[in-house]
């Protein structure tokens, strides 16, 4: 077996168990028999994550928490959102998550800086969505306002790819700033340089997912006033858990709507809002702007036709979850799981730093990322691999990040992450020249693909999209 298909095979280990489906069975299978399977494999999946070694993704890993929303999800998940004259607790929902929203990312200084302008939003299926559509309205805005034909963004280098993503989607040229590699944040005078008329917006990150640090969305507010354009903050990581920096005391300089430039926010519940996955919410600044992401068919034979962003049906489940979710923190209930966070990525961050090997990517938040002048990082993974812990690898240049949630709070994570990584450095330092295991994959952990050249991730990325969807290949 190559090295590939090992690596293929250990993604996916159910198929002796279970066997593979290749066409659809002629009866059914009985709930008992497929709910022991889903308990089976839930179990088993969620031991990796529950020992508090993984970064990121499950970022409440509270399971009183979890059995409650899934109550919530069980109540409304059959339920169309869309069809809302069927389900009036679907404008209930919505309207509170965007409400509370808006008062963590202070919308009342919408109006406050303008009496004729109010802050709005609306409920995505996701972070990227919540930025494809801020994406869109400046597209259409900047086309109907301002006569723009060949529109254009401004994005820095750590900014997430849903932004190239929407650009690929809307046909926006991208131009990326690059970023101090210091302090990790965008350049602000590089990004002022390069405003022209086409510009439909900038856009700063509050955090960015690399590094968890915050660019200087004060000065590119100023920026976007001077200039006229759009400035989405993409707030997506760090939306729900920055305010609560802010409120504890840490360094979290303000990056929303108290700054007059910014004019859309991307938040996620299901990141440290802490809802089931599959809900975010975008802010605008004011509805003119929202309204560019509404889609409307009015002559359509199957009924005058209105949907509110990419999504046609949704489950009203997962808005329920998210609003209950919502509403069972409240201020209090969120300060106290950011508490735990902020002090754990505090220590963590002074762990790393009394490594003289490892350097820190910039000033950390909630999120730190580090790497090495001394050894290839990727070997530090590596052996921290082997003790369990899950970190997200960065590239250009290599390093390692810890989105610090729930689960690492747990009493003794903190110790274990300390002495490993005691380990961790003298085994990186004595590999020398040799090839690491574990490269840089975007949400497939510091993964051990053998890649080279961007044509040859590409291509093996593009692979592991065919196999994972068509196993066995
Ligand atoms: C900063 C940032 N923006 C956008 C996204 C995209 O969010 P989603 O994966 O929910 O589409 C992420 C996801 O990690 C992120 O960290």
């Amino acid at each position: 077996m190559d090295d590939l298909t090992k690596l293929i095979k250990g993604l996916y280990p159910y198929d002796e168990r279970y066997g593979v489906l290749r066409a659809m069975p002629e009866r059914g299978m009985s709930y008992d028999h497929i709910l022991g399977q889903i308990r089976e494999m839930a179990q088993e999946e969620n031991r990796d994550w529950e020992t508090g070694k993984c970064s990121g993704s499950l970022y409440c890993g509270d399971h009183d928490h979890y059995r409650f929303l899934d109550e919530v999800f069980a109540a409304f998940s059959y339920v169309n959102s869309l069809q809302r004259d069927m389900c009036p607790s679907m404008t209930r929902f919505e309207s509170e998550i965007i409400a509370m929203s808006l008062d963590l990312m202070h919308g009342d200084a919408v109006s406050q800086h303008d009496p004729s302008q109010k802050a709005c939003g609306a409920v995505t299926f996701g972070g990227t969505e919540s930025i494809i559509n801020p994406l869109l309205c400046y597209r259409d805005r900047g086309r109907k306002e301002r006569g723009i034909t060949a529109p254009k963004i401004i994005i820095p280098d750590t900014a997430h790819p849903a932004f190239n993503k929407g650009a690929h989607l809307l046909g926006l040229e991208v131009v990326t700033a690059p970023v101090d590699p210091q302090t990790t944040q965008v350049d602000v005078g590089w990004v002022a340089d390069r405003i022209d008329a086409q510009t439909i917006a900038i856009v700063g990150s509050a955090g960015n997912y690399p590094y968890g640090t915050i660019d200087p969305i004060a000065e590119l507010s100023e920026l976007a006033v001077a200039h006229n354009v759009g400035l989405h903050v993409d707030g997506c990581l760090g939306g729900f858990i920055l305010p609560w920096g802010e409120v504890l005391g840490y360094d979290v300089p303000v990056f929303d709507f108290r700054l007059p430039g910014v004019t859309s926010i991307s938040a996620d519940t299901h990141k440290y809002g802490y809802g089931l996955k599959g809900t975010s919410v975008a802010l605008y600044r004011d509805a003119s702007l929202r309204k560019y992401q509404y889609f409307v068919a009015p002559a359509w034979k199957g009924g005058a036709y209105v949907s509110n962003g990419l999504a046609g049906s949704r489950s009203g489940g997962l808005i329920a979850a998210t609003w209950a979710s919502m509403v069972s923190h409240g201020r209090e209930g969120y300060l106290r799981r950011a508490r735990k966070i902020f002090e754990t990525a505090a220590r963590m961050t002074e762990v790393v730093a009394s490594h003289p090997e490892l350097k820190l990517m910039g000033k950390p938040t909630f999120c730190l990322s580090f790497r090495s002048d001394d050894f290839d990082i990727y070997h530090l993974n590596d052996f921290m691999k082997e003790r369990g812990w899950r970190f997200n690898g960065q590239q250009n240049p290599s390093a390692l990040h810890m989105a610090v949630t729930g689960p690492q709070t747990r009493p003794g994570v903190m110790d274990s992450f300390a002495e490993d990584l005691a380990d961790a450095v003298p085994y990186a330092r004595s590999q020398g020249d040799a090839r690491p295991q574990s490269s840089a994959i975007y949400g497939g952990g510091a993964s051990g693909l053998p890649i080279e050249t961007p044509e040859q991730v590409r291509d093996l990325l593009e692979m592991a999209l065919d196999v994972l969807q068509a196993y066995p290949f």
